[in-house]
């Protein structure tokens, strides 16, 4: 590819601090039922099958917000503030709050995601096809913190967009207003697709524990479940062993009968109600929402 504008600014935290990776796998890998944070998908190969997860018949929450965002977004930009710095948490590809820039013409983009790598080939091909809009990406673990740095001040400052109004953008999901049966029948199958990427997506995970841990998990032992929890309205991710295993890393190991679980992920399915009561409970003010015509997903707005 021919290069026409810079690389972006790339700021990395995330992979400073192995020693508290490790230490955080550990202690959920003791843990019983053991856990690991679905932040540790996102490898560069995790990136990858997230991204090809968005395209399965039956992931339907990326397709729904894409509509939601085509039928809506000029609105959406009215209710935002012009000229702003958009900070995108979790951006992966990137793709979302590209496709909202000829809306929203923000000032800046600063993307924020943990999959480093992937990260920075992104946001270096959106550069190109935004030469004159300032980029920067942020390789950090958003979970731990939201202080993001002198570095970040310093850039914003070089950029005069230190006063800019800052419009987050953090894409979620809701299913409106499902029963819960007929919620599981839409859910359960975009958790666990009939190509099974979801299941590589899952099992993916081991891997990157793998690497960080110089542990021996073996993908192949472990079979992915995915169920929709209705007192707790979400769908779990868990990995079941096949069979009796011992796993060991430096260190440490810890024994897996067949048939136990290890959790991965829980991705909460919220009504608009409980979710505009979370955002008024967190301080937030003046919300709208944007949904689908079934009423699966909805993308809001808010004011700090
Ligand atoms: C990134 N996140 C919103 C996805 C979700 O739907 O919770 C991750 C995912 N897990 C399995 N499929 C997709």
């Amino acid at each position: 590819m021919t290069r026409n504008a810079p690389a972006p600014h790339f700021i990395q935290t995330h992979l400073s601090n192995p020693a508290a990776v490790r230490a955080e796998l550990e202690a959920g890998l003791l843990a019983t039922p053991a856990h690991v944070s679905p932040k540790y998908f996102y490898d560069a190969l995790g990136s990858r099958l997230f991204d090809a997860i968005t395209e399965l018949p039956e992931y339907y929450p990326t397709r729904t917000e894409a509509a939601i965002f085509g039928r809506h977004g000029a609105e959406m930009a009215a209710h935002l503030p012009a000229g702003a710095l958009l900070v995108d948490l979790g951006a992966g590809s990137c793709a979302k709050a590209a496709s909202l820039f000829p809306e929203l013409q923000p000032a800046g983009y600063v993307a924020v995601d943990i999959s480093v790598d992937y990260l920075r080939d992104a946001l270096g091909q959106l550069q190109q096809r935004h030469p004159a809009l300032p980029m920067l990406g942020l390789g950090m673990d958003f979970s731990t913190t939201l202080q993001f740095g002198d570095a970040v001040g310093r850039w914003l400052s070089d950029h005069r967009l230190h006063s800019a109004p800052r419009t987050v953008f953090y894409p979620g999901s809701s299913i409106g207003n499902f029963i819960p049966a007929q919620a599981v029948e839409v859910l359960e199958p975009a958790y666990d697709d009939a190509l099974g990427v979801t299941a590589a997506f899952n099992r993916n995970l081991l891997l990157n524990v793998n690497r960080w841990m110089g542990s021996n998990f073996q993908p192949v032992l472990w079979r992915h479940v995915a169920h929709f929890n209705a007192a707790e309205s979400r769908i779990e991710m868990h990995l079941e062993a096949l069979q009796d295993q011992t796993v060991v890393w430096e260190g440490g190991q810890r024994r897996f009968v067949a048939g136990e679980r290890m959790h991965t992920e829980n991705s909460c399915k919220w009504t608009p109600a409980s979710f505009e009561t979370l955002l008024e409970q967190a301080g937030w003010r003046d919300v709208r929402r944007w949904t689908d015509k079934h009423g699966w997903f909805g993308v809001f707005a808010a004011r700090a």
